[in-house]
């Protein structure tokens, strides 16, 4: 059996550009051909509705965005692929994520305390033209995690906080309902660099400074001729320290192709010369693709159908999941018993492991009793994920995990206490 959930969604407000392909679609291709993982993408489209208010762009963009990841290759036999608005469970655990979140925790998320940030230096109200969506962009994006209990989540380095939040949810709804999800872990690629634009700086939507993957050939071509570059003539030795031509150029050739520009700009290559390398190496990777591209975007119809088979499969694992949600938070059929197996008094009322992050960066957890006595204390785990794996050893193995975890342990309270506080997590408890 595949163990292993990874799931990535993409914002469909623009159109891909060469930094969204190095840095997102091109890994998570390549990563969802391994075998053992089991990978869910969608184009989350409800998340584009908090930026962008034009219905047509919507519709164009959540197009281009999947006939993009077709394109690269993503195989929609092998992966769940589908439109984040065709599965409305996804609002529905919105709802239930919403009710365990706590409001403090989303007014310091980044996105929506840089528009508080601004609106303050500008004078204005605090929460001037700032919606509600977007303060809840992290609970749906919670909930796109949460619903297919992915473990890891391949993001930008801008989104690692919305992970973490993910994760407090999770925690939260486990505590007081019982364990229905998984933790997730945020994955970013930290060796390919972020890609520049054509100015040098981020490639970026917002600075207009953007490759599209898909233009026609012609126009890549006189896109990359207008890659800023310093003023030195043919034959000077050129620095590719902070050149975003040689920056780009990296992103596509390999490590003999780059060593070989290296030594051409060393040895005086004129710009010119160093932009049409730089332009057939990526046509030459973009080429085939930008062919199954054109082909797919005349043909709606088809990428409708995918989307929608997509849908079917997601949906044979969140439809009965949110029952099983539902049950747990007490949206029951009337005529069925009252079970009060997990009343939020009575969770309240049990031993509870707590996962956090301290200011220096490390990992910790703690196991506190019914009532509120700490039991455990670790010392500071490098990632979350070896955190949760202590954890999961505790709550799996008991007192006979102790041994092992020594070494990450300060506090401990005596054997008998702890023994009766593990013996209430186990396999057949969740
Ligand atoms: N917020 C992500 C972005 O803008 C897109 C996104 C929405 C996402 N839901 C997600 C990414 C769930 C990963 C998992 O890049």
């Amino acid at each position: 059996m595949k163990t292993h959930r990874v799931l990535t969604g993409i914002t469909t407000s623009g159109t891909p550009h060469l930094g969204n392909y190095v840095g997102a679609i091109r890994p998570t291709v390549r990563a969802s051909r391994l075998a053992e993982v089991e990978s869910f993408y969608f184009l989350a489209d409800y998340h584009a509705l908090i930026k962008v208010g034009e219905p047509a762009r919507v519709q164009r963009s959540t197009l281009e965005i999947a006939a993009t990841w077709l394109a690269c290759g993503l195989d929609p036999e092998k992966v769940t692929f589908y439109r984040q608005s065709d599965i409305p469970e996804i609002p529905e655990l919105t709802w239930l994520l919403t009710c365990v979140t706590g409001k403090g925790i989303l007014n310091r998320a980044h996105a929506y305390k840089a528009s508080v940030d601004k609106n303050n230096a500008a004078g204005e109200d605090p929460d001037a033209g700032v919606t509600a969506g977007l303060f809840m962009y992290p609970v749906l994006m919670a909930a796109d995690i949460l619903m297919f209990n992915a473990h890891q989540v391949p993001v930008g380095r801008d989104q690692i906080q919305h992970i973490e939040m993910a994760r407090d949810m999770a925690s939260s709804f486990n505590h007081l309902y019982g364990e229905h999800f998984t933790l997730p872990e945020a994955v970013t690629e930290d060796h390919v660099a972020l890609l520049p634009g054509l100015d040098g700086r981020k490639m970026s939507k917002s600075y207009d400074n953007t490759i599209p993957l898909f233009v026609p050939r012609e126009q890549l071509r006189k896109l990359i001729m207008g890659i800023v570059t310093d003023s030195r003539a043919p034959g000077e030795p050129k620095s590719t320290e902070g050149s975003a031509l040689f920056q780009l150029y990296q992103a596509f050739a390999s490590a003999d192709e780059t060593t070989a520009l290296a030594q051409a700009f060393a040895e005086g290559i004129a710009w010119g010369d160093a932009k049409q390398t730089l332009f057939e190496r990526l046509d030459r990777e973009i080429a085939p693709l930008r062919e199954v591209y054109d082909q797919l975007i005349q043909d709606p119809a088809r990428i409708e159908k995918t989307l929608k088979a997509g849908a079917d499969k997601a949906r044979a694992i969140a439809t009965p999941f949110t029952a099983r949600l539902r049950e747990a938070v007490g949206l029951r059929r009337l005529d069925s018993a009252v079970s009060a197996t997990t009343t939020k008094a009575a969770k309240a009322a049990a031993p509870a492991f707590k996962q956090y992050r301290e200011s220096d960066g490390l990992f910790y957890f703690k196991l506190v009793d019914a009532g509120g006595q700490l039991l455990l204390q670790s010392t500071g785990f490098a990632s979350g994920k070896e955190a949760a794996g202590a954890i999961a050893r505790l709550q799996q193995q008991g007192s006979q995990a102790l041994d092992g975890l020594q070494a990450q342990l300060t506090t401990q309270a005596d054997p008998a206490a702890l023994a009766q506080a593990l013996a209430h997590f186990g396999p057949d408890k969740a």
